[in-house]
């Protein structure tokens, strides 16, 4: 029998190559990626066959019953939506948590409902690494969480966000029996099929614009030298199916591939564009932040 395969989110950085790879499984998948608005629909029509492969719904993370039409009737969801903020949110209740927390249940309920046989969901290393509890000298995996208190602290609302929709998510598949994998990805950079400059694409604009900037204590604008852990947005997808598709998969992955400093980054860019404004001053991170992202590099 055919699969039907929901994607969520279908007109983000992520979920655009996740329904590009379903669709190009078209033998065994359908898809039926949610989004709130028509904006971004023409690029998804254009895929091969799309016409019979693609049925697209409108649908909010908020609207409960808008999800549950579009996943009647699915096998498998792929959880991508959830917002990702690209400057400073002015109310993370209304504008992060709740549509990442509630939605994440919504959706989650809907699959309980609608008898769906698996669902992976796409989490964070956000959800993963701030947690200044954890022993030093421990390689962080994925028994790893993000601490709540260190997070209200620090204000990391997106972290928050992500953490508190993956640990409701784990309770609300315990208690009902959903089998559900997480998949958490580090920095996801890569080619876009979406019109628009999403979230983690935005800090490599900054840095070619030499806006990636924070102001130290001499006063001055500096570039955070970061370790940054960071994976190419085809193997996020790809990594997607694999949670998806392998029987064995379960509980969470982390989802990384390269660690690299943002001055080598820099680098990096400036040999491959070498007529921008990069940034001149450098400040080097030698908080917990660094401490954290050394640990999982090689994962
Ligand atoms: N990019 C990264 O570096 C990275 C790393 C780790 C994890 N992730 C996770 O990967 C997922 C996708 O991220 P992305 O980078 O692809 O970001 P993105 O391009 O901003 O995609 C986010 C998607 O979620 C949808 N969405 C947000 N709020 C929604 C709501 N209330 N109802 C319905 N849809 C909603 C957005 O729809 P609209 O377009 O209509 O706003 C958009 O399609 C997120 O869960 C994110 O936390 C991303």
């Amino acid at each position: 029998m055919e699969e039907r395969v929901c994607v969520t989110g279908a007109g983000g950085f992520i979920a655009s190559w996740v329904v590009k790879g379903v669709h190009d499984n078209q033998n065994f998948y359908c898809v039926s990626p949610l989004q709130r608005l028509h904006r971004k629909h023409d690029r998804l029509n254009k895929f091969e066959n799309a016409s019979e492969n693609l049925k697209l719904f409108e649908a909010d993370l908020l609207d409960y019953d808008s999800l549950r039409a579009a996943i009647e009737g699915c096998t498998g969801v792929l959880h991508v939506a959830s917002p990702v903020p690209s400057s400073s949110i002015q109310n993370p209740e209304i504008e992060l948590l709740d549509p990442a927390v509630t939605g994440t249940l919504n959706v989650l309920k809907a699959c309980c409902e609608a008898k769906v046989k698996r669902v992976v969901y796409v989490s964070s290393i956000s959800a993963i690494v701030m947690n200044p509890m954890w022993p030093k000298k421990r390689v962080k995996d994925e028994t790893c969480w993000l601490d709540k208190e260190y997070c209200i602290t620090t204000k990391n609302w997106y972290g928050l966000s992500k953490r508190e929709a993956e640990s409701g998510a784990v309770k609300l598949v315990n208690e009902n029996g959903l089998d559900k994998v997480s998949i958490c990805p580090a920095l996801v950079f890569g080619p876009f099929l979406q019109p628009t400059v999403n979230a983690s694409s935005l800090v490599l604009v900054k840095l070619i614009e030499g806006t990636y900037m924070r102001l130290v204590d001499d006063g001055n604008d500096s570039m955070p030298n970061k370790l940054r852990n960071i994976v190419d947005v085809r193997d996020v997808a790809a990594a997607v199916f694999l949670g998806y598709e392998n029987p064995e998969a379960e509980e969470r992955y982390i989802c990384t591939a390269h660690a690299i400093k943002t001055c080598d980054l820099v680098v990096k860019l400036r040999s491959l564009y070498p007529n921008y404004s990069y940034p001149q001053n450098v400040v080097q991170m030698l908080h917990l932040e660094l401490n954290l992202c050394d640990s999982l590099h090689g994962l």
